[in-house]
């Protein structure tokens, strides 16, 4: 790995539903065909020796969409659990689920905790997959854990820094995303890791998620060798340093 590989890449994986449109096929089989892409971009991820892959597969706004939809994208991400986890193991990727897990359907819940359980040894890509996720929930939930430390007596309110709210945060222990990817055409975050994108280079392609590929993958890992982090520094700084 060189300084021009990302450590860690966020992607949200969009078009999933206007994919299937174009096809005169109902939006699940976007998500369905959405599974072999993160297959394809999971081993990929391996190849390209980066450390953490986060994947916004169901947001905290979701919620809104059909029930029937939510539904099966819940169905769809215990199917896939079920299915993949030998070939986590195989391929030695670590799994871990962020986000509000006590709203999802208990079923889910527990093949999460096996999934996690059963890959946590693995030493190669940390996999992590954002569902039920909203970047302000997760700042929220930092909040209300400094806030208890607080009323336990642990720190005072002037004590709080940055770094203890970060501590708090959802995978505050891998390192912050270098590359964000978005894929499907639209310029936005969604409400998707705020605090931790603070720094972040951002990739947007118009490519809809299912026809994602390594191609693609390899598009974006170009643009993002291609730029000079600069962190409020000059120019001139980074590159005396
Ligand atoms: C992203 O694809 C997948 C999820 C949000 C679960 P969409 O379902 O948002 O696809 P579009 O944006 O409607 O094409
Ligand atoms: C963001 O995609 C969430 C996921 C990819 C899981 P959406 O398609 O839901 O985002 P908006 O609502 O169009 O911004
Ligand atoms: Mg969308």
């Amino acid at each position: 790995m060189t300084d021009s590989t990302p450590r860690h890449i966020a992607i949200i994986m969009d078009g999933n539903g206007r994919w299937a449109k174009g096809r005169k096929l109902p939006r699940i089989a976007g998500h369905r065909m959405g599974v072999d892409s993160v297959r394809k971009i999971v081993r990929a991820c391996g190849k390209n020796k980066v450390e953490v892959l986060t994947l916004f597969a169901f947001s905290s706004e979701n919620w809104r969409r059909p029930k029937r939809e939510v539904t099966l994208l819940m169905e769809l991400f215990i199917r896939a659990l079920q299915q993949e986890v030998k070939s986590l193991n195989k391929n030695n990727v670590r799994l871990r689920v962020i986000g509000d897990l006590a709203a999802l359907p208990p079923k889910l819940q527990e093949l999460i905790a096996s999934s996690e359980e059963a890959t946590k040894d693995n030493t190669g890509l940390t996999l992590v997959i954002a569902s039920n996720y909203g970047g302000r929930w997760d700042i929220t939930q930092a909040t209300k854990q400094v806030a208890q430390k607080v009323l336990n007596g642990e720190f005072q309110p002037e004590d709080i820094t940055e770094e203890i709210i970060q501590q708090h945060t959802c995978i505050s222990d891998l390192p912050e995303p270098d590359l964000f990817i978005r894929t499907g055409g639209e310029k936005r975050i969604s409400n998707y890791l705020l605090w931790q994108l603070a720094y972040t280079e951002l990739f947007f392609t118009e490519k809809l998620w299912p026809d994602f590929d390594e191609a693609d993958f390899s598009e974006a890992l170009g643009s993002f060798a291609g730029r000079q982090r600069r962190f409020g520094k000059t120019g001139e700084q980074v590159e005396n340093a």
